[in-house]
């Protein structure tokens, strides 16, 4: 078997980077030395090797408010492979009552002819039942070992009451399977949307303030302690938040959590007019004092960034015609993650192995995905980014791979640049060629129980 070899780079190895090549044959990482010989040899003095990312929470076709997320699962593969990352996990979505396993193979049948990268799902919950319940082995012999559910979203039903969150949170551990929450107090929103008009954009952080993350944190870190069942909640958006987390945790929940580059980088003084409606998501982005704590939340409670990545177009947003309820929420995130990620560190904000950890081992371990994933260990799949750190990149979306017409980080600049993307020994993306990968290549990955390590309890 050929093997191509990369070269007198940095890779990021048992936490730290190191001078050696690596080797690739066939789909896998052959070997990591000193001075290897190949029949392809490639010099990357000066850039850093790093296992592909993963993007634990992105929302490819998506319908939300009368409009359908504008990547679906190639151009997101395109946009993901640009910036680094070889395996997402995406979500099915329970419109009715239908049974897990059912909704799981659509999911799959409309991901597999366009993923140009290695994916996973989460199986969402909107109407918890028996069959629900009596699927939940079979999904985890699929393959698929969390599910996800809604503390917020009454309007659209998706909201699970406290009676269901227990049942559901028994049967997840019964059945040893990850709990995905989306915290927000839904009972709350709902009634502070009652006071207010909800014709601007400001409306949205006075409906959906702080406290009501904070409260949903509370309540399912304390059920999480009485049940057992793992929890991990997604977007966090505050610091009050991920504390919460780490309270819980302290006191043996076994729990954790992801937050998004929008609560990074983002904040809430962008949320107002005429613009405002652009940077909108639930939870919105918050105080600017929010940035820097949940950087440094990633190396206490928070284990994972992901990007919740959920893009809409200008003219999805724009035909909100002032009203909320009618408002597509989220942002793209998925070609930006890595760098924006790693830029935590080049800033001193975390250290270099938390950074890069956490958007590759760390939800690898999560998910039951490592060490096939999120690792550079030989034998595993060859899955590479070549990181160029003396480089920089300024967010433009004229270069952008994602399927939108803007960026909320447009014109910001960061340090470093993706120089290159490796999906099992294949080379997918360059910087010069751009995507060079093929539609339908990704491959759905079976997960494993996963490690629960990171999580505190
Ligand atoms: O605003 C967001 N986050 N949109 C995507 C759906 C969700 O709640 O994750
Ligand atoms: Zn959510
Ligand atoms: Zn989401």
């Amino acid at each position: 078997m050929k093997k191509t070899i990369l070269k007198n780079a940095k890779l990021f190895y048992d936490n730290d980077l190191i001078k050696a090549d690596l080797a690739i044959a066939g789909e896998t990482i052959s070997q990591i030395g000193l001075n290897l010989k190949g029949d392809n040899e490639v010099d990357l003095t000066g850039c850093w090797v790093l296992p592909g990312a993963i993007d634990a929470h992105v929302h490819f076709s998506l319908p939300f408010a009368g409009r359908v997320s504008a990547d679906d699962f190639f151009t997101g593969s395109c946009a993901a492979a640009a910036g680094g990352v070889t395996t997402f996990i995406d979500f099915t979505a329970q419109k009715n009552d239908e049974g897990l396993i059912e909704i799981v193979n659509n999911r799959i049948s409309q991901a597999q002819p366009d993923a140009a990268i290695d994916y996973s799902l989460h199986a969402c919950i909107k109407n918890f039942s028996k069959k629900v319940e009596n699927d939940m082995p079979e999904l985890c012999k699929s393959g698929i070992n969390s599910l996800k559910i809604f503390m917020a979203y009454s309007k659209t039903k998706m909201m699970q009451n406290d009676a269901h969150l227990y049942q559901i949170m028994k049967s997840c551990v019964k059945n040893n399977i990850t709990l995905l929450v989306h915290a927000e107090n839904g009972t709350i929103i709902d009634n502070l949307e009652k006071c207010h008009k909800l014709d601007c954009i400001e409306d949205l952080s006075k409906t959906r303030p702080e406290l009501t993350e904070v409260e949903a944190i509370n309540r399912i870190g304390f059920l999480a302690l009485q049940t057992g069942c793992r929890v991990y909640v997604v977007h966090v958006s505050s610091a009050a938040g991920a504390e919460e987390i780490r309270h819980a945790a302290l006191r043996g929940a076994k729990i954790t959590g992801e937050t998004c580059p929008q609560y990074l980088y983002l904040d809430n003084s962008k949320l107002v007019s005429p613009e405002g409606h652009l940077y909108s998501c639930c939870p919105p982005i918050r105080e600017k004092s929010n940035n820097i704590k949940l950087f440094v939340s990633l190396e206490q409670a928070l284990k994972v960034v992901a990007t919740d990545h959920c893009p809409f177009t200008k003219e999805d947003k724009n035909s909100w015609g002032n009203n909320l309820n009618n408002l597509p929420m989220g942002l793209p995130g998925t070609e930006t993650m890595l760098l924006q990620t790693l830029n935590g560190y080049f800033s001193k904000k975390i250290k270099l192995k938390t950074a890069i950890n956490s958007v590759t081992k760390n939800p690898a371990k999560i998910f039951g995905m490592y060490p096939q994933k999120g690792s550079l260990l030989p034998g595993t799949d060859a899955d590479i980014v070549v990181f160029d750190p003396n480089a920089t990149t300024t967010i433009d979306v004229k270069n952008l791979n994602m399927n939108t017409d803007y960026s909320p980080y447009q014109s910001m600049t960061f340090k470093g640049k993706v120089i290159m993307t490796f999906l099992r020994g294949k080379n997918i993306y360059s910087h010069s060629k751009g995507f060079i990968g093929k539609k339908g290549t990704g491959r759905f990955i079976k997960r494993k129980a996963p490690s629960e390590e990171l999580f505190y309890g």
